[in-house]
This record gives structure tokens, C-alpha cells and sequence, in this order.
């Protein structure tokens, strides 16, 4: 069996494919175009797909022999997973493997946020450390105050545990449904979504994206949020509306937004949120620790293996595929 992978993976990775006795097809060039890369999917009968490519109706029909496709990332918003479902194309992502190094940088950007630390970063590179003033540039506290986690799934538990114990938070959360693990373990209490907008003083999403939920965060959500709120996301940028997030942090609705993932990306460098000193903006490198991308790269490739030998991925978004 033929598989293209669009882009490079860590070793492990490849090493797995080729113990697979698998073809494998690695593009031309470094940056091929759209058509280039749409090429190279007509030959594949399975795609290890990194970044962001999309997997649409129009894709599926002008592909029939693509027959699985591998993602290197836990999301799945990329592909449309009905279609791929109703032709039988099973689609695995990587679960697990990058919880703890996604919510190690919501954890990050809630606290750069909350000392406004890219803003202090930038005075002292440019020469404008100035002498001690008790009133400038005080940021909050994050003791005893109320992490609402929208999606507490695999990342999302890791965000709220680290909140837990590093600063007492308490932990609320919303859900399409209630993890009682999460309640046991973390006292985590589900509320619903203009509960969590209204009552959190940090919201971190880790929701899985999808259409329903664009702009979900948008000037009606921020109206009702408290004053002293961070808002993180690690998810997706289509969750927030980014012109509104900008008016609720200049009209000071909001304290601060630590965004690891925007809309779109790359962010263009004018963006008027790296204007703001209460704002801290990461290139979307969540999952980027050594571990967690050698994992993604060991899940993505199994799955491949899976497929090839005619069994069931391990970690499949569609696995009714199978039934
Ligand atoms: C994921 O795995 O969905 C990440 O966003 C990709 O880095």
C-alpha cells in the first residue's frame, strides 16, 4: 500500500512505516502547491496528514482511492468526518500524547497573562526597565480563583489539575458531557456555557472545534464576563471572534487573553491584539515538546500499520467505520 505523508515526522515515525513494508510517498519539495500536494493524495491509499489540509466532500470525490487517512494532531476539524464516515474511510488522530504539553502551555499563557509577562519581556529588551513604581504594572493573583474549562476532556483535565494544585483553584466546567472523573478527583462542578462565561475568573478551552462553535466567544460572550478574566485558548482560533476579544481587552471587559492558536493562522504581524500589553500570543506550538511529537509520530504511524494489515486504527475518530 502507498502512503503520503505531506510534510516531515520525527524518525520513530518513519521507522514504524517502513517495518510496515509500506510505500511511502514524501513530497517533491518543501512547499509544494495545492495541486502538487492534491497530486501526490490521488496515488496514496493513505495519507499521514500533518497540519492543516483539508479533508472535505469535494476532497473525497476528486481522491476515490485514498482509503484511510492518519492525522498527526488530536484535532479533526480539518476533515469533514460525516463524509468520510459514510465512505467508509477511517480517520485517526493522536489522543493522549500531547495532553500534558498542550495544558503545560495553557497553564503557561494563563500565568504570562496574568504578570503581563510578553509586555514586561518586550520593555526590558527595549531598554525601558524603569526604576521600582509600587502602583505600575501589577498583575493578579491566581490563588483560590475559578478555572472554567470549556471541553474538559484528556487536555483540559490536565489544565484543571495543575490549576488545582498549583494555586487551589476551583475548578467548573462545561461539557457536552459530565466527567466524573473530573468531579471525583478535582471536585470539578459542570455548569452550564453562561454559567462558565459569567462566573469564571480564567477560561481555558480545550473543546474539540467544529462549525457550530465558530465565534462561540464573540462582544455578547465578553459583555458578560468579569473584569479580572484571562482568556486562554489552546484549541482553536475559530472559537473566539478576534476583532471582539480586541475590543474587550482595550475597553477593559476583560483582563487579558494568552491565545496559542488564532484565526487566522500564522497571525499576520499587524494584528492588532500584538499591539496590546495584556494580550501574549504563541505560534500554536502546544504539542511541540520532543515527547509529545515523537508520541504523535509513533500514534499516527501505528495507526497507518493498522489500516495496512487490515485492522482497526488504535486511536480512530470514525470507529463506526468498522461496524
Ligand atoms: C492538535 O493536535 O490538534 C494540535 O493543535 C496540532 O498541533
Amino acid at each position: 500500500m502507498k502512503v503520503f505523508i505531506n510534510k516531515r515526522i520525527p524518525d520513530n515515525g518513519i521507522q514504524i512505516l517502513k517495518e510496515g513494508n509500506l510505500e511511502i510517498i514524501f513530497p517533491e519539495n518543501e512547499n509544494p502547491s495545492h495541486e502538487e500536494w492534491l497530486e501526490n493524495c490521488k496515488k496514496a491509499d493513505i495519507i499521514l496528514s500533518v497540519g492543516k489540509s483539508k479533508y472535505d466532500k469535494e476532497f473525497f470525490a476528486t481522491c476515490p482511492n485514498v482509503k484511510a487517512i492518519a492525522l498527526f494532531s488530536v484535532g479533526f476539524d480539518q476533515v469533514d468526518i460525516a463524509e468520510a464516515t459514510k465512505r467508509k474511510i477511517p480517520i485517526g488522530n493522536t489522543p493522549d500524547v500531547l495532553s500534558r504539553a498542550t495544558s503545560d502551555v495553557a497553564f503557561l499563557l494563563m500565568q504570562m497573562v496574568s504578570r503581563r509577562a510578553s509586555y514586561n519581556i518586550d520593555k526590558v529588551k527595549s531598554g525601558n526597565w524603569n526604576e521600582f513604581d509600587a502602583l505600575e504594572e501589577l498583575g493578579q493573583e491566581l490563588y483560590g480563583k475559578t478555572l472554567g474549562v470549556l471541553g474538559l476532556g484528556r487536555i483540559g483535565f490536565e489544565m484543571a489539575e495543575k490549576c488545582k494544585s498549583a494555586f487551589g483553584m476551583n475548578i467548573i466546567y462545561h461539557n457536552r458531557n459530565h466527567n466524573e472523573e473530573a468531579e471525583k478527583e478535582l471536585g470539578a462542578k459542570y455548569v452550564s456555557f453562561d454559567e462558565l462565561v459569567e462566573t469564571s475568573d480564567v477560561i481555558s478551552i480545550h473543546a474539540n472545534f467544529t462549525p457550530e462553535q465558530s465565534d462561540i466567544f464573540n462582544k455578547s460572550t465578553f459583555e458578560k464576563m468579569k473584569p479580572n478574566l484571562i482568556f486562554v485558548n489552546t484549541a482553536r482560533g475559530g472559537f473566539h471572534n478576534e476583532k471582539d476579544l480586541f475590543e474587550a481587552l482595550i475597553s477593559g471587559q476583560i483582563w487579558g487573553a494568552g491565545l496559542d492558536v488564532t484565526n487566522p493562522e500564522p497571525m499576520q504581524k499587524d494584528s492588532p491584539l500584538l499591539e496590546l500589553s495584556n494580550v501574549c500570543v504563541l505560534p500554536h506550538i502546544g504539542s511541540a515538546t520532543l515527547e509529545a511529537r515523537s508520541g504523535m509520530s509513533k500514534l499516527a504511524s501505528e495507526n497507518v500499520v493498522a489500516f495496512a494489515k487490515g485492522e482497526k486504527m488504535p486511536t480512530c475518530v470514525n470507529p463506526e467505520v468498522y461496524n
